[in-house]
């Protein structure tokens, strides 16, 4: 066995490749998103989840005002999207949406933009939240969930995006 730092180690775990979005579909700059590798499932029933959010993301500031989120899960085709406009730039000085000529979907069941190709898409209320170390959770339940397409998911190790097949 040999000893690594903590920071190696936990770039050595794969995590799921997502994009969260929140805010009011129909209002561009009051809408956005980002990607995000820091989530996960955190209860079987109620079906919660939990997503790891910076303060300094845009996307926090819609997620605390309309206390709601969604959940794409991003493939292949959608890789791009995902590291370069939802994953690096803010949507504090553009609206992402427009960047990449996409109307947004209407969730369902709360208020918040859907785009509708990924494999799976899960809507958020959001139930609770903790702010720890630098990143804020935000726990939400899932009160709605649809597939847009049959693409494999993709997880991020390290610092590359993987076809989960
Ligand atoms: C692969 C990848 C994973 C990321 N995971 C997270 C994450 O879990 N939490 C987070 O706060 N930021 C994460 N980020 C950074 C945000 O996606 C990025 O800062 C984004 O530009 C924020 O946009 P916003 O300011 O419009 O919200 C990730 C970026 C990439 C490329």
């Amino acid at each position: 066995m040999k000893e690594i730092n903590p920071f190696q180690a936990l770039d050595k775990i794969p995590y799921p490749l997502v994009i969260i979005t929140a805010g009011d579909p129909e209002k561009p700059g009051r809408r956005g998103g980002m990607t995000a590798a820091w989530f996960t499932r955190v209860s079987w029933d109620p079906p919660l989840v939990a997503v790891s959010v910076a303060p300094s993301r845009y996307t926090y500031e819609l997620i605390k005002e309309y206390k709601a989120f969604a959940v794409h899960v991003v493939s292949k085709d959608m890789e791009k999207l995902a590291i370069g406009v939802f994953g690096s730039k803010s949507g504090r000085n553009m609206d992402k949406f427009k960047a990449i000529n996409m109307e947004p979907l209407k969730a369902k069941a709360v208020l918040a933009p859907i785009i509708p190709n990924a494999p799976v898409i899960l809507e958020c209320k959001v139930i609770a939240e903790y702010s720890t170390g630098d990143h804020v959770i935000f726990i939400g339940e899932v009160v709605a969930a649809y597939t847009g397409s049959t693409a494999n998911p993709m997880a991020w190790l390290g610092n590359k995006g993987i076809e989960v097949k």
